[in-house]
């Protein structure tokens, strides 16, 4: 086990301008939750979370809403055409339709989701949508599309010559294989677009100037799934989960893994106990690889969480699990060094 937390500099929060700068203990983890309430803040998972944070950040740094800022931020990854795992340009299915999830939670409890969703590039303002002007909390398949054209959003295609190459690249040999860590681009670099065959999501959460608590999370899911596969990221309680008084949690990685233990709702239960972001977020890896120690070894699942005070903190099954954080000192890109095995 390696008991260090890396930190990396995001410096103009630019992902190419990511650079290694330094090791710190847990003491600044420490030192951090004896501070007061440390707001407004947002942090969102992988490496893509850099720029997201910087949209919703915006949102934050002017008094917005932090139900704003995480709709503002997921858009960016969503919107990225050579982002796989997010939105337009995600790899589709094992019959070539690419299907998002997305959720989105706010302070009040209020939530919406929507699931199998295609044609619609951000899944994210749909599961607004819902939230704002259903008395339903999801959405699925060809009814959240019809939703989604009858309030104005345009019918794409999702599917980019990219995306369709390395599915077609797949369909050689068709065989689903996670692939640990993709979303990172210092574990990813080096692959062909034909292997990669994994998912990932961006989840985020922001505590805005108020003191308010809202959190997104929106994926194309896993990679050459089968048809009408979901993971966890539209289900809240798994993927996601927010509780105003006393913070939010999300999650990236096998969904079937994290939907087993409900373990975005578990995190927030944990601090409710007492437990730091990263106690809990460790605690619930520990109960995914108790459930299937054998499955545990070969994925990965990690948790971020934030809690009332702006604390924050997270946990993965293997390591190489990175996350982005932004805050009126700090615009950095953090990996927990640790891992169970
Ligand atoms: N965590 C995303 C998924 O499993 O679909």
């Amino acid at each position: 086990m390696i008991n260090r937390r890396l930190f990396i500099k995001a410096g103009a929060l630019g992902a190419s301008a990511l650079s290694v700068v330094g090791l710190a203990s847990a003491r600044n983890e420490k030192s951090r939750s004896n501070a007061r309430t440390n707001k407004p803040i947002v942090i969102a998972t992988w490496d893509f979370g850099v720029a997201a944070n910087q949209a919703a950040w915006t949102v934050l740094a002017s008094g917005g809403r932090a139900l704003d800022a995480v709709e503002t931020g997921v858009r960016v990854p969503e919107a990225d055409l050579a982002n796989p795992t997010v939105g337009k340009g995600g790899y589709p299915d094992r019959d070539g339709h690419v299907t998002l999830d997305a959720c989105i939670m706010d302070d009040k409890g209020n939530c919406g989701s929507v699931a199998a969703l295609e044609h619609i590039a951000h899944p994210i303002s749909v599961a607004r949508l819902v939230m704002e002007k259903t008395p339903h909390v999801m959405l699925v398949g060809e009814g959240a599309l019809q939703f989604a054209l009858a309030n104005g959003f345009e019918q794409e295609k999702l599917l980019t010559p990219e995306s369709e190459a390395a599915w077609k690249a797949w369909l050689k040999k068709g065989k689903y294989e996670p692939v640990i860590n993709i979303e990172n681009k210092s574990f990813t670099s080096d692959r062909l677009p034909g292997n990669r065959y994994n998912h990932d999501t961006i989840g985020m959460l922001a505590l805005d100037s108020s003191g308010n608590l809202s959190g997104a999370c929106t994926t194309s899911g896993m990679a050459f799934k089968m048809r009408g596969r979901v993971g966890d990221s539209p289900i809240i309680g798994a993927g996601l989960y927010v509780d105003n008084e006393v913070g939010g949690a999300t999650a990236t990685g096998v969904g079937e893994e994290v939907i087993r233990t409900v373990g975005s709702f578990l995190v927030v239960e944990l601090m409710r106990q007492g437990m730091s972001p990263r106690e809990a977020c460790r605690e619930a890896v520990v109960r995914i690889i108790k459930k299937k120690p054998e499955t545990a070894k070969k994925i990965q699942v990690g948790f971020l969480a934030l809690n009332k005070q702006g604390e924050y903190g997270a946990f993965s099954l293997q390591k190489g699990f990175s996350y982005a954080v932004c805050d009126a000192k700090q615009q950095d890109l953090l990996m927990d060094g640790e891992s169970v095995y």
